[in-house]
């Protein structure tokens, strides 16, 4: 605590917290653009948050993404308490170490509890989305989904995450023509915060997020800061920031 007074990052804290408009920032020293341990803090972080908002019983959602995947590695069983990952949506394109499955298993087994998958394929017809929703196995994960007291997620730079998810030129273009700033839960924001695009998959949808007690958005790395502007800029006050300094002095 003494260390965060003398490095200024409680006051950074509340500028960042002032200006976005939110009721907690936390950030971390550092830059995770230029050293990758800091994203490793950033979960370090978001554990501690977490420790604090767990009560009873409870279930909590996670998003995909390298972050997550950082989040993930940083949790351990002191955690613990009667805790169900699931992952926020379906699969969304990304590397297998990315998925929010992997991430939930992942964070299941560090903190020795549960964890549900959902394995819904990308870019299927919405049809067939009804036809997959009323699955009994999958309408089981989808209800524990939208009941989620916790929702940690990634917040991405657009065209970066598009052309990780190995996005359709088409849609590239679209996001570009309607200059998309950040994603995240596969919607694309631009500037003001307005959805430019979303990547049809189910699970939790945005306007869910009203519903839940704690939402913990993770994101870090001065490259990062207009898209953590733009996502914030819709963001309800129920949302956690976790980002560190890099991000932060961009942001102000
Ligand atoms: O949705 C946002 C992205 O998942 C963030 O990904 O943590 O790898 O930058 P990242």
């Amino acid at each position: 605590e003494i260390i965060r007074e003398i490095s200024g990052l409680n006051s950074l804290e509340t500028e960042v917290r002032k200006k976005l408009g939110l009721e907690k920032v936390i950030i971390v020293s550092g830059n995770s653009d230029e050293s990758p341990w800091v994203k490793s803090e950033l979960g370090r972080a978001c554990a501690g948050c977490m420790k604090d908002v767990l009560e009873g019983e409870n279930i909590i959602a996670v998003t995909g993404g390298t972050t997550m995947a950082a989040v993930a590695e940083m949790l351990t069983p002191e955690l613990s308490k009667n805790i169900l990952f699931v992952p926020a949506r379906g699969g969304i394109g990304e590397d297998v170490q990315n998925q929010a499955n992997t991430i939930c298993a992942k964070m299941a087994e560090k903190t020795h509890s549960k964890h549900r998958v959902l394995y819904v394929p990308d870019q299927v017809s919405s049809e067939m989305y009804q036809t997959i929703s009323k699955e009994p196995a999958i309408h089981e994960v989808l209800t524990m989904i939208k009941s989620a007291n916790i929702v940690l997620h990634g917040i991405g730079d657009a065209l970066k995450m598009a052309e990780r998810r190995k996005t359709s030129s088409e849609d590239v273009a679209k996001l570009r023509e309607k200059h998309a700033v950040s994603e995240a839960f596969g919607y694309y924001f631009n500037e003001d915060g307005l959805i430019v695009h979303k990547v049809q998959t189910i699970g939790l949808q945005l306007d869910d997020l009203a519903n839940v007690e704690h939402v913990i958005a993770v994101a870090g790395g001065a490259s990062k800061a207009m898209a953590i502007r733009s996502y914030m800029k819709q963001a309800k006050t129920n949302t956690v920031l976790i980002t560190d300094e890099g991000a932060a002095k961009q942001l102000l």
